[in-house]
């Protein structure tokens, strides 16, 4: 097993005018390749301020984060956005498309943007036919439920293959139907692709489809658990995957 992400004693303050906000008070986590894990704690305990910083789009007051064993926390900027587009994927709770494109213009603009494909459509039809989207690459949007909207997120943060997935609050905005639907299917890429997960989530149902959970409070880790027996997802089976 090697060692996808780590972060040494992250330390990250806002300066809000004359008050400090301590985000982060030395957090250290290290996540295995191909693991699927849940960050769970009370609003405000610092777990986006952490997801962010892992990946690259703040900097820490203090402390390291290595991707992939690089230290991007040393990094010049574009150094920085060049491990970005190569390997990590984001998926928000706000699903975040842009709304006058349909599914697959959303794919096409993520990899002209970060792309390092070929353009060719091969993938961008692959990750749409993985998240079961194939009949609603035409739509916008819009025209999309709240659960379709997400996994055209989650393809899009597909799109270019990274190694590591950060998803914040990735069912924040689902009803429960759809949240399972979207869970089964991270889980199901994380196990079939090895691409691995980091999911902050506020639904301990939801950290139940990752491997390991951690709980943090006041910008510290206070305990981790491993969930017994993980849900099996019914009717969501992923092919023709490869990583
Ligand atoms: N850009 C910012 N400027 C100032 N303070 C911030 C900023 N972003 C976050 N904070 C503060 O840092 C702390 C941690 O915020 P963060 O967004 O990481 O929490 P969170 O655990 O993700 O909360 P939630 O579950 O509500 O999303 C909070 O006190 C928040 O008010
Ligand atoms: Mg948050």
């Amino acid at each position: 097993m090697s060692t996808i992400l780590q972060t040494i004693d992250l330390r990250m303050t806002y300066h809000v005018g004359k008050m400090d906000v301590h985000a982060l008070r030395g957090l250290s986590l290290e996540v295995e390749r191909g693991e699927f894990l849940a960050i769970m704690g009370p609003s405000g305990c610092g777990k986006s301020t952490l997801l962010h910083l892992c990946g690259g789009l703040l900097t820490p007051t203090e402390g390291k984060v290595l991707v992939d064993g690089e230290e991007i926390t040393a990094s010049s900027d574009a150094r920085r956005t060049d491990v970005r587009r190569r390997k990590i994927g984001f998926v928000f709770q706000k699903f975040n498309l842009f709304p006058t494109l349909t599914a697959e213009g959303n794919l096409k603009l993520a990899e002209r943007i970060f792309g390092k494909g070929s353009g060719n459509g091969e993938r961008r039809r692959e990750v749409l036919s993985l998240l079961k989207l194939e009949s609603k690459m035409r739509h916008k949007p819009l025209e999309l439920s709240g659960g379709e909207q997400q996994r055209v997120a989650i393809a899009r943060a597909l799109v270019n293959e990274p190694a590591l997935i950060l998803a914040d609050e990735p069912t924040g905005n689902l009803d429960s139907e759809n949240s399972e639907i979207v869970l089964s299917m991270l889980r199901d890429l994380n196990k079939k692709t090895n691409q691995t997960i980091v999911m902050i989530t506020h639904n301990p149902e939801a950290a139940q489809y990752a491997d390991r959970i951690i709980h943090m409070r006041d910008g510290h880790v206070v305990s981790e658990e491993r969930p017994v027996a993980p849900p099996v997802p019914e009717g969501t089976e992923l092919e023709g995957v490869h990583s």
